[in-house]
């Protein structure tokens, strides 16, 4: 999913998308005096190329698309660019580009926290997790929530140690890596003693 695909960053980025082989591109761009869907058109006849008119000010609407398309990634490139014209009206450039991109953001919204992570990765690991770290990244050009999970078995001197990545919102594991421990905690526990 492109957003601002009529402009100039964005159509040259479909046309690299479409060169590249990328099955469905979805354009987003309510085409303002910036747009200029002539920029695409001679793609437009390409198989998986949709061109949305929606306004990325309207929340619900965004939500929709992300929810209909659920796309893999997402270039946000849709903006009041012309910086000039800001002086003149700074509405527009907020609404657009403050209020735009958080609703963007927020179509894409964990649904799985960080315990429900950690249960998740327990389940695909088959023991349970003792230490750990959790951190929530955007995966993909910031497109999907996904946790990271860096985790050891819980005996006292964990024999296994795991990364996973987990999509939150989906709770698909997405990957996994795990093996022997090859730290050597004894000698750590010995030293901190
Ligand atoms: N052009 C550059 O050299 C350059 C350099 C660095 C960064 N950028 C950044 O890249 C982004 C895109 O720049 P650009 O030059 O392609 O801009 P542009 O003005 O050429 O295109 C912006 C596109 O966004 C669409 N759009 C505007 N408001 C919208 C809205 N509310 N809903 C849906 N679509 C909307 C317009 O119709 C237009 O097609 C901007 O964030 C800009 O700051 C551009």
């Amino acid at each position: 999913m492109v957003t601002g695909g009529a402009g100039f960053i964005g159509s040259a980025v479909i046309r690299r998308l479409i060169a590249d082989g990328y099955a469905t591109i979805i354009n987003v761009d309510i085409l303002t005096y910036a747009g200029n869907e002539s920029t695409v058109a001679e793609e437009s006849g390409y198989l998986g190329y949709r061109h949305e008119r929606v306004d990325i000010r309207h929340a619900r609407e965004i939500r929709e698309l992300v929810h209909k398309y659920q796309p893999d990634a997402v270039m946000h490139l849709a903006a009041e660019s012309h910086v000039d014209r800001s002086i003149d009206g700074p509405e527009e450039f907020i609404s657009t580009n403050i209020h735009g991109t958080y609703n963007l953001l927020a179509a894409t919204k964990c649904e799985i926290d960080e315990s429900d992570a950690l249960h998740i990765a327990e389940k695909e690991l088959g023991f349970d997790i003792g230490p750990c770290s959790a951190q929530l990244m955007w995966r993909g050009l910031r497109s999907r929530p996904v946790w990271r999970i860096l985790g050891y078995s819980s005996e006292p001197i964990p024999s296994q140690r795991a990364v996973l990545l987990i999509d939150a919102n989906t709770a698909e594991v997405l990957e996994a890596v795990v093996e022997e421990n090859p730290e050597d905690w004894d000698a750590s526990t010995k030293q901190t003693a």
